[in-house]
């Protein structure tokens, strides 16, 4: 299988070009293979000729998203339209990452895939814009969503809160937000399985289990073996640029659907605390 993957450079690009072995896999960042760029795009699939396309590809900062609005649409939704139509041309297929973020957080059970979108903020109305675009374009396509990333390659909130649980005797974090922590490695696993299996449609892709950023920073704080008091806050109090939903947990159906089983969330962090000491 020839596998083509934008957006390779970052968290879970990192996570799929060391998981990926036994198939001939090509990795873009954004200097050798902008989205934005139709025409380039284009020729990178005709020179690759990929089987499948893995689009990781995106504008990730979901504050930035809220003052770049125009940035925001022109990489999650045109850019990934681009994508589409340059596989469709190709006949390849496409695993295009979307987020929990499509949601608005009023549910109270996990989500289903067939939940309605509704958006709360320019990250979470791009992602839910390229859905429907990709759908229209490709209808075969596979639409992974995924949540709360972790792991080597990139910026994440286990980093951030094993820094300041170092340097701070008691740290503060939202307790009113519920979603499932994935780690890059596992992943990347899951997706080259459904892209083994063919996949298409929508797929929910998570570490199994769910808590709130409160219970992730306490467990994350244990696993690195300190101290450091974690006192739980409202979403009130830590004011952000853009709104997140309360309750983004997704559900597993879909992924068992396919076979594809994803560890506990706890079992997941444990790993990488253990590959950040290698
Ligand atoms: N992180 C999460 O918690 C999370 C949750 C749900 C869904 N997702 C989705 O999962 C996917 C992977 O996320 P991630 O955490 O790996 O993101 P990431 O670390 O921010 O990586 C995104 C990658 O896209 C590249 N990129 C940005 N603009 C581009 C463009 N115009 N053309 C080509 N490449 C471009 C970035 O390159 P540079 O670094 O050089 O800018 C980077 O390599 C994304 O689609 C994201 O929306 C992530």
């Amino acid at each position: 299988m020839r596998v083509t993957i934008f957006g390779a450079s970052g968290l879970l690009g990192h996570a799929l070009k060391r998981e990926w072995s036994g198939d001939e896999v090509v990795g873009l960042g954004v200097e050798d293979g902008d989205i934005c760029n139709p025409a380039k795009v284009q020729e990178i699939i005709r020179r690759t000729r990929p089987d499948w396309i893995v689009l990781a590809a995106a504008y990730t900062d979901v504050d930035g998203c809220e003052s770049n609005r125009e940035l925001a649409f022109a990489v999650n939704r045109d850019g990934a339209a681009n994508v589409a139509e340059a596989a469709r041309e190709a006949g390849a297929k496409l695993l295009f990452l979307s987020s929990d973020y499509v949601f608005d957080g009023t549910k109270t059970s996990p989500y289903e895939t067939a939940d309605a979108r509704n958006p709360q903020s320019v990250y979470g109305e791009s992602k839910a814009q390229a859905e429907v675009q990709l759908l229209e374009i490709l209808p075969e396509c596979c639409i992974l969503r995924t949540a709360w990333l972790f792991g080597m390659g990139g910026k994440c909130f286990p980093d951030t809160i094993l820094k300041l649980a170092s340097s701070r005797p008691a740290l503060d974090v939202v307790s009113d937000q519920r979603g499932c922590p994935t780690y890059n490695v596992d992943l990347a696993r899951a997706i080259i399985q459904l892209c083994r299996k063919g996949a298409s449609g929508i797929v929910h892709v998570t570490n199994a289990g769910h808590c709130s950023w409160f219970e992730f920073a306490r467990e994350i704080v244990k696993a690195g073996g300190m101290a450091t008091e974690v006192r739980p806050v409202s979403t009130q109090q830590m004011a952000r640029p853009a709104p997140r939903p309360a309750y983004s947990v997704l559900s597993p159906a879909s992924r068992l659907r396919y076979w594809v089983e994803m560890p506990p969330w706890q079992d997941a962090l444990r790993r990488y605390i253990l590959e950040r000491r290698t």
